[in-house]
């Protein structure tokens, strides 16, 4: 018998904005779930810090998802999910934990070149969930394995990803260094950088580069509505609970999906905008202070 509510939360946890880029795919398949979104906005970048920082942060963060009730937590953060997955598993037992590695196994069976690049942070490039990717696909596939590492990326999304910066110079200019080395898959190995995919994307098209670009975001969330439904776990909530009330001023307003709740440890007027701007204004968001 599971004592889970179904209807709770699912909990999803990034070091920032990034683990939004898996929210929006998760709010697509499973659009009748409710949930609660963490960003340690105060501590981003995760990338450069220590394993053991990384771990302290992320053991901080699922505790604090755990306490809302959630009923499953995505850490949709491959730099937290390379030093701290294991050890949450560990200490919540009673919760579904998913955790996010670069999606190097789809571009290892669809690369032609037999070589792919995973952009990811330092962190992630180091840990080993992606080296057993690499031993136990790549290798036996025989296809190398290129590790690329740019420190200003994820704050270059934090930013709002300004087209006139340094960074998106780089970026572009690295593209075409990929295509040299005759690498046709890029994997997106942080959750920041397919909020950056159009911008490659359309690189690649003006460049006619022969490349494409991966990431995991679909991916989960297909695991998550698995895990759910094995678990039966899924959200059922008759008609008259589907329908949120959100009070503003002069008017109640009525909406048929629920908001997301949004708890950052750090807020600014910048990262409202910033989270309007990438969900699109048709997601309702509620923030959420201790
Ligand atoms: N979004 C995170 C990831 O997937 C980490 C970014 C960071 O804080 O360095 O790795």
């Amino acid at each position: 018998m599971n004592s889970i509510d179904c209807n709770a939360p699912i909990g999803l946890f990034d070091s920032g904005i990034g683990g939004l880029s898996v929210y929006l795919h998760l709010a697509q398949q499973l659009p009748a779930e409710r949930y609660v979104y963490y960003a340690d906005t105060l501590n981003v970048p995760y990338g450069n810090r220590d394993s053991k920082d990384i771990e302290a942060l992320t053991l901080m963060a699922v505790d604090w998802l755990c306490q809302q009730g959630c009923k499953l937590i995505v850490i949709a953060c491959n730099s937290a999910s390379a030093y701290a997955l294991e050890k949450a598993r560990r200490y919540y037992p009673q919760l579904i934990i998913v955790g996010l590695v670069p999606a190097l196994k789809p571009a290892v069976l669809a690369s032609k070149s037999r070589c792919v690049a995973v952009l990811a942070t330092k962190a992630t490039l180091n840990g080993s969930l992606l080296d057993e990717v690499i031993n136990s696909i790549a290798k036996p596939n025989n296809t190398s394995v290129i590790k690329y590492f740019d420190p200003h990326l994820v704050p270059w999304v934090e930013a709002g990803m300004p087209e006139q910066d340094e960074t998106a110079v780089r970026l572009r200019q690295q593209l075409q260094a990929f295509a040299k080395e005759g690498i046709d898959q890029l994997v997106l190995g942080c959750t920041h950088y397919p909020f950056f995919k159009t911008f490659l994307l359309d690189e690649i098209d003006k460049k006619q580069l022969p490349m494409q670009v991966v990431d995991s975001g679909q991916a989960i969330a297909e695991r998550v509505k698995q895990l759910l439904i094995t678990n039966q776990l899924s959200a059922v909530l008759d008609n008259e609970e589907k329908i949120y009330h959100s009070q503003t001023k002069n008017e109640t307003k009525v909406d048929i999906k629920p908001p997301l709740i949004f708890y950052a440890t750090k807020y600014d007027d910048k990262l409202t905008a910033l989270v309007e701007r990438l969900l699109g204004k048709n997601i309702r968001l509620q923030y959420y202070s201790k």
